[in-house]
């Protein structure tokens, strides 16, 4: 049986055409899930993100105010977006993270707002999160081994992660994803996550890890040149050897399973994935209270269905995440020139790539796009 794709559940809307029949681009592909990176900042490092010394430093007018994301997404929501996703960098960090959601929340259109942080701030911020509006959170958590937790994200403690998570399911955020970048050469207890979900009402997501945003020319693989033993975590070193296919990766969990006398995972059914614009494929182990869900961007394209654009912290519209192909809309979102702002949008999805070609690495670092 196929898995479930959560392209459309819960996200109401989602795949439709926007109220004025806007929001096709090129090829025929429904727009309607804006990811908007807030800020390239981030209170971690992971490794495979952004180099050591963290991404290089901008002046607060070259980035885009609150304001102008919100008006930004006024005008996309006339052209049929309807799920917005806040990332970064990490989301978090921005002091005005909670007004923009609160204004974003009165949109009318946007039926789905969520965010993917890397959790840390999330139990200070879970309630004023949800009091502003905000629908779900994704965390991200790529391992439960804390050396091996501090030692990815540079900066982190995988118990800031867990925290965060709890924050979440206890402010009643819903559903709750975590998102683990599986690296071959981390060798990460990719068992050990997936069991998360056995407990807990989680949504464990297994990321193939992709080889981007790690030019030469920007200085990732020389910033972290002689760091990590033997290679193992000088992002510079990996390549597309290191990314685990989701089959083999859902194959070694299955084993595991079967070895510690557990059912193996069955494709969730109709209605039984989270609710999600994205990718992923879910799965559940047997009477799991969660479920376990695969992000396949390597092994799978999924260029045919893609739903999404991008909006970097510098006010540049990204069709895809592999093509360094910008439509760069600040000056028009703060000439305050919407008729503009609606050009350039439609310009963007309109060249929206049929599908990526090599993976190679771009010109900015994935916590500039907004993973
Ligand atoms: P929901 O399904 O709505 O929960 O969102 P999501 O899974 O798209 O959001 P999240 O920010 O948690 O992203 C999870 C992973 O999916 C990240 O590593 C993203 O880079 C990846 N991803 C999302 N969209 C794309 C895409 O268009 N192309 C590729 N290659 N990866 C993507
Ligand atoms: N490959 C795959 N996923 C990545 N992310 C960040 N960099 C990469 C990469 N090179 C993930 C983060 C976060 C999400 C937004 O993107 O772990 O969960
Ligand atoms: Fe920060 Fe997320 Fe990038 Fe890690 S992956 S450095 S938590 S933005």
């Amino acid at each position: 049986m196929a898995p479930s794709v959560s392209s459309r559940a819960g996200a109401p809307g989602a795949s439709e055409a926007g109220p004025r029949g806007a929001g096709v681009d090129g090829c025929g592909r429904g727009i309607s899930y804006l990811r908007i990176a807030v800020t390239d900042k981030c209170n971690f490092r992971c490794v495979y993100c952004m180099p050591a010394e963290g991404v290089p430093p901008r002046s607060h007018e070259e980035m885009l105010s609150a304001e102008e994301i919100a008006r930004f997404v006024r005008i996309a929501a006339r052209e049929g977006i309807a799920s917005v996703r806040l990332t970064g960098g990490e989301p978090l960090v921005s002091h005005r993270i909670v007004p923009l959601i609160r204004e974003l929340r009165e949109i009318p259109g946007i039926e789905d707002i969520s965010l993917t942080t890397n959790g840390a701030l999330l139990p200070r911020m879970a309630g004023a999160l949800k009091d502003a509006g905000l629908d779900r959170v994704n965390i991200s958590l790529d391992t439960l081994d804390p050396v091996q937790f501090g030692a990815i994200t540079r900066l982190g403690r995988v118990e800031q992660a867990l925290a965060g998570i709890d924050a979440a399911l206890s402010h009643g955020f819903h559903p709750v994803k975590v998102n683990c970048v599986v690296v071959r050469r981390l060798q990460q207890d990719v068992f050990g996550m997936a069991r998360l979900s056995l407990e807990r009402p989680v949504h464990v997501r297994f990321i193939e890890y992709m080889p981007i945003g790690s030019d030469e020319e920007r200085g990732f693989r020389a910033a972290d040149a002689g760091e990590g033993p033997a290679g193992e975590l000088r992002p510079e070193a990996w390549d597309a050897s290191d990314t685990v296919p989701s089959r083999e990766l859902r194959e070694r969990i299955d084993a595991e399973a079967a070895a510690a006398g557990m059912g193996p995972l069955e494709a969730a059914a109709e209605g039984g994935a989270p609710a999600g614009a994205g990718p992923a494929r879910y799965w559940r182990f047997p009477d799991a209270a969660g479920t376990v869900g695969f992000i396949s961007a390597m092994s799978n394209h999924f260029c045919a269905s893609c739903n999404r654009m991008r909006l970097t912290a510098d006010g540049a519209i990204r069709p895809c995440l592999f093509s360094d192909a910008e439509y760069r809309v600040f000056d028009a979102l703060r000439a305050g020139d919407d008729d503009a702002v609606a050009r350039i949008w439609r310009d963007a999805v309109s060249h929206k790539p049929r599908e990526h070609e090599v993976i190679k690495g771009t010109e900015r670092f994935m916590s500039q796009i907004g993973g």
